[in-house]
């Protein structure tokens, strides 16, 4: 197949990790004989520097013409200063609300190999496998923001129309794994949590009687979250409370370098990205782990292209290079990471190991 591949690599180690992740679509596409066109474009801090916007024109006209997105990470201290008129981050949040990418996946499946690595007892981490459907274009995020020389004010708002989409999503992805959905809310406090409630308990209901809901508020979840993280199957919830528990989940797997995500709409495009920053405080040195981010290609592959197998045969990669033990920083005890270019080309001989393509 032929696909437009965008990449946006963005600020700190942004351009470190999907460089990696790019050399791995590239040699996915060889094996498998697909034609992978990539087009680079600015995003963030970079596109301050370049254009003085950090969303370009320029760089949204392309997302909307490609098959799907691939990302880095923006923002850094460069761009930090509370007083500044445009930040990076704006330029993340207003390609999401572009492209209509509601829908924000993030799977978390600790590797065995890499137990070590987390700050969790090991037996609570075996056969952890849980996927959080985050809400991304709604919420404080996006409500009417308010300054004033001695207030400031966020506005938190959802649609029904919002909450139910994003639900269905949620209950969809839980029908093809254990079937089981737990929403996450704060509504013994916030209205539109008591929304967020009433509109999932009715979706489930009519829509998706095969599928089983618990509510668990959002301070208590962040407790079960390390003490019983096993019980989970879906965890829905709003933007930022779903920002907040999957940084707390990386902790499951070890490292916040670890971790996907698909950001998906009703359109055709879908935007990828590892969940964590632009790391200021390693960027430019060549250690950051780009398996997130090379992690985040595999699902671009699933969900973007329809690719499957070759989706699997990048997991399958990252999964054999994590068992070899080929640690970046993050993962290794003091001292002993390999490099960025070292993971990912472990990551690119495993491919040649594990993957045979279907002739
Ligand atoms: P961060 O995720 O950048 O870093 C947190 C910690 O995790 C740091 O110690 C960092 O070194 C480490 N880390 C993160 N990714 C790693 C990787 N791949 N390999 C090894 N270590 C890794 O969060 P932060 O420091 O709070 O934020 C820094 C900047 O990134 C801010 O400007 C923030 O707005 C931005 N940010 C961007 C995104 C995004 O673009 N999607 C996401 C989160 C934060
Ligand atoms: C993320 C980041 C972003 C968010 C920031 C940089 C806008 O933390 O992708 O998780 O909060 O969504
Ligand atoms: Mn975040």
């Amino acid at each position: 197949m032929q696909a437009e591949i965008v990449v946006l690599p963005g600020d700190g180690i942004g351009p470190e990790v999907t460089a990696a992740a790019v050399q791995v679509l590239r040699a996915v596409g060889q094996r498998y004989g697909h034609e992978f066109h990539f087009t680079h474009e600015l995003i963030g801090g970079a596109a301050i520097d370049a254009t003085g916007e950090p969303l370009p024109a320029r760089t949204l006209d392309a997302a909307k013409r490609a098959d799907a997105v691939l990302l880095g990470a923006v923002g850094g201290p460069k761009w930090s200063d509370p007083g500044a008129k445009v930040r990076p981050e704006q330029g993340l949040l207003a390609i999401r609300k572009a492209l209509g990418l509601y829908a924000n996946l993030r799977p978390v499946k600790p590797h065995p190999a890499a137990l070590g690595a987390s700050p969790i007892k090991p037996h609570l981490l075996t056969g952890v496998d849980l996927i959080v459907v985050r809400e991304l274009t709604g919420g404080v995020y996006f409500g009417q923001k308010q300054r004033t020389a001695t207030s400031a004010s966020d506005l938190c708002e959802y649609s029904v129309e919002e909450i139910e989409r994003v639900v269905r999503r949620a209950c969809t992805l839980a029908r093809s794994r254990r079937g089981h959905v737990t929403s996450v809310d704060k509504a013994n406090v916030l209205e539109t949590s008591r929304l967020w409630r009433e509109v999932t308990t009715r979706v489930v209901r009519d829509e998706f009687p095969d599928v089983t809901l618990e509510h668990q508020l959002v301070d208590s979840m962040a407790m079960h979250l390390l003490s019983r993280p096993r019980e989970y199957d879906v965890i829905v919830t709003e933007n930022m409370f779903g920002d907040i528990l999957t940084d707390e989940a990386s902790m499951l797997a070890g490292s916040l370098g670890l971790l996907p995500s698909a950001s998906l709409g009703e359109g055709r495009v879908g935007l990828y990205e590892p969940i964590h920053g632009s790391a200021p405080d390693i960027a430019g040195r060549g250690v950051a782990n780009p398996y997130a981010t090379i992690l985040s290609a595999a699902m671009l592959l699933r969900h973007s292209l329809g690719l499957e197998s070759e989706a699997r045969c990048v997991e399958k990669a990252v999964d054999g290079a994590l068992a070899a033990g080929v640690f970046t920083a993050d993962l290794a005890p003091a001292g002993r990471g390999v490099s960025t270019q070292a993971a990912m080309v472990a990551v690119l001989e495993q491919l040649e190991l594990e993957c045979q393509p279907v002739v």
